[in-house]
């Protein structure tokens, strides 16, 4: 098929590679999507049409739409997902690797004719604000009208791209197909997908992303997990910026004076919650604004600051045990223009998951299609159920979420889900011992039992999953980061999750998170005391605000700041998993010797840290 091109694209390489792309795949048309809201309208209407969609109520949730997908196509595929660098090396030890021309004809193969009897959507799209210095573009080509009308929810998609483009622009070629083609007269099914074969493919060395088989979120929507971290963090690594896997706030002081933070934490330890956190009532007058719920592109500024963007422009996120009392700016993002997968429909179209409500409704449609009652012994909506919605909904969002110059950053926060061993927060000395912490953050996969840290994964800076090149070079990057910036943003670590002997939580709950972030905006500013400990600065009770909480005890806080010096240990002993076990070619020599400082200041008395000197048992 020669294809007839939009006058407006102007770019002969982006045309070029259109028609490669076509040519391979065989659509049965071509479609160039302008991303107005008149396209928009009529790709839903058409995949109401084809069953993948159903309209909700308009009155319960106005122009929004239910998907369900195949039940075995629900979530990202770590293990089919390779990063095809020139040499297995510069992949690493944590990522799949295949040689880059063995994975081309294998892909070659499988995209031959890949669309036939589909449409071949071009999706133009910016990661950032158009025009921002920080900005990338990105065309996608994909046979899915569902990828399309949710990269225009998540990123900046539409023509005005091919303007920013030009003649001789670069892009990041994203190819994708739900590999499933269409015989002629063939009924499609509403969520084609392809059960034997599903590839999630990057080659670093050419930028270009290629996705085989599957139709959901990180696999199917480019821009995401594939461009914005795994294709950025090699492009941050060459061009000297960082591309990490991090919510961006801010925190707003009731005297207008404004701190923004990016904050790592693995998949499932709350990010969206984080990003939009509501302060408790006694701290009238504070307020966390948010700039992004997943994903942060930082660049150091003329004036040697750190500037954050948020790529996206939408939230992805994972509805089960989002509600009113956990996250009500992410309910209020939701009330409209939402797509969602996965989740329960209600008789009276609208959506339903675990821990919306207290009580389920009841009657329900699963996820599966099928009829529900809170007496069915599955859950109604998938745990990796989502909705897709725009930022701008939401009302916590930043006055400056889409300003092209970025916010400046003056802290990091890494956190981790870790039920022993690890406080509730404490600030690193500098920035090397911050990137060697960050590089050991970790959660717990099942529950640990007393004094164990063996079913930690390690997932340095959460990065694990997301990171296109190898593992130890990273950690060099951002080292050397750190040695050419004048003031780096100062770091610190977080974690929510402890608990105590009879395994219940020790920290109250989510919405307290505020008090940490206020101690760490006020050390920002050099206006919090801290006392020093192996692992570096931390609070006394006495350094927290705890007005509406004077029920937390100080007994409670100590018990949760506590450093145990036999437990930190077996910690730093079991960072040597990862450090010897799988980066020890190319890990940074610093962390050697980091690593021994830590021990030797661990095997200095007291027993236990983060104590005033009169509560420390003698
Ligand atoms: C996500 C993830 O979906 O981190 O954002 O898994
Ligand atoms: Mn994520």
């Amino acid at each position: 098929m020669k294809i007839t091109f939009p006058d407006y694209i102007k770019n002969e390489k982006l045309k070029n590679w259109i028609q490669e792309i076509a040519d391979l795949t065989k659509p049965d048309d071509v479609y160039f999507c302008d991303g107005s809201q008149d396209e928009y309208n009529k790709l839903c209407e058409g995949l109401v049409k084809g069953g993948t969609f159903q309209k909700l109520n308009p009155e319960k949730r106005p122009n929004s739409y239910i998907a369900f997908s195949d039940p075995a196509d629900v979530a990202r595929v770590e293990d089919r997902t390779f990063i095809c660098s020139k040499r297995k090396a510069d992949a690493g030890p944590t990522n799949n690797w295949m040689d880059p021309k063995e994975m081309e004809n294998k892909l070659n193969k499988l995209f031959d004719g890949c669309m036939q009897g589909r449409t071949m959507y071009v999706i133009p799209f910016s990661m950032g604000p158009l025009g921002s210095p920080i900005s990338q573009i990105g065309i996608e080509i994909s046979d899915s009208a569902y990828v399309a009308v949710n990269m225009r929810i998540m990123t900046r998609m539409g023509k005005d791209v091919y303007k920013y483009l030009g003649e001789d622009g670069e892009f990041v070629p994203c190819v994708h197909s739900v590999g499933a083609p269409l015989k002629p007269g063939e009924k499609d099914v509403p969520w084609p997908c392809n059960s034997d074969n599903k590839y999630i493919v990057h080659f670093p060395e050419e930028r270009s992303i290629w996705s085989f088989g599957s139709g959901y979120g990180g696999n199917a929507l480019l821009g995401k997990k594939c461009f914005a971290l795994r294709i950025a963090s090699i492009m941050a690594r060459d061009e000297g910026w960082l591309a990490e896997h991090m919510l961006i706030l801010g925190v707003q002081s009731p005297k207008g004076e404004k701190t923004y933070i990016a904050a790592a934490f693995p998949s499932a330890c709350g990010k969206t919650n984080f990003a939009m956190l509501i302060p408790p009532k006694a701290f009238d007058g504070w307020k966390v604004t948010t700039v992004g719920d997943d994903i942060a592109w930082i660049k150091p500024g003329p004036d040697g600051k750190l500037y954050a963007i948020n790529p996206e422009a939408g939230f992805f996120g994972v509805a089960p045990g989002t509600s009113y009392d956990s996250n009500p700016n992410a309910m209020e993002s939701i009330k409209e223009n939402t797509i969602f997968t996965n989740v329960a429909l209600t008789p009276d179209g609208d959506v339903w998951w675990e821990g919306m409500t207290e009580e389920p409704p009841k009657e329900l449609t699963d996820w599966r299609g099928n009829k529900w009652t809170p007496d069915s012994d599955k859950p109604a909506a998938h745990p990796n159920a989502r909705f897709t919605a725009p930022a701008r909904q939401c009302p916590s969002i930043d006055e400056k979420w889409e300003d092209p110059a970025g916010v400046p950053i003056s802290a990091f926060i890494f956190g981790g889900r870790r039920s022993q061993t690890v406080p509730l927060v404490y600030q690193s000395v500098n920035w090397n011992f911050g990137v060697y912490m960050a590089s050991t953050m970790g959660s717990e996969t099942t529950a640990a039992a007393a004094g164990a840290i063996g079913n930690v994964r390690r997932d340095p800076m959460a990065m694990l999953p997301f990171l296109g090149y190898h593992m130890a070079d990273y950690l060099n990057h951002w080292l050397q980061f750190g040695r050419e910036i004048p003031n780096p943003p100062r770091i610190f670590f977080v974690n929510w999750f402890r608990k105590n002997e009879k395994g219940k939580f020790i920290w109250p709950g989510f919405g307290e998170n505020m008090r940490v972030l206020k101690w760490i905006t006020d050390r920002v500013k050099g206006r919090a005391y801290a006392i020093e400990s192996p692992l570096g600065w931390m609070p006394l009770y006495e350094d927290m605000e705890w007005k509406g909480l004077e029920s937390f005890s100080k007994d409670k806080f100590n018990e949760l700041m506590t450093v145990d010096r036999e437990d930190w240990k077996k910690e730093v002993m079991s960072h040597d998993e990862l450090f010897v076990g799988k980066l020890y070619d190319k890990l940074p020599k610093e962390f050697i010797h980091m690593r021994e400082l830590l021990m030797s200041s661990l095997w200095r008395s007291p027993e236990v840290w983060g104590l005033a000197p009169e509560e420390i048992p003698t």
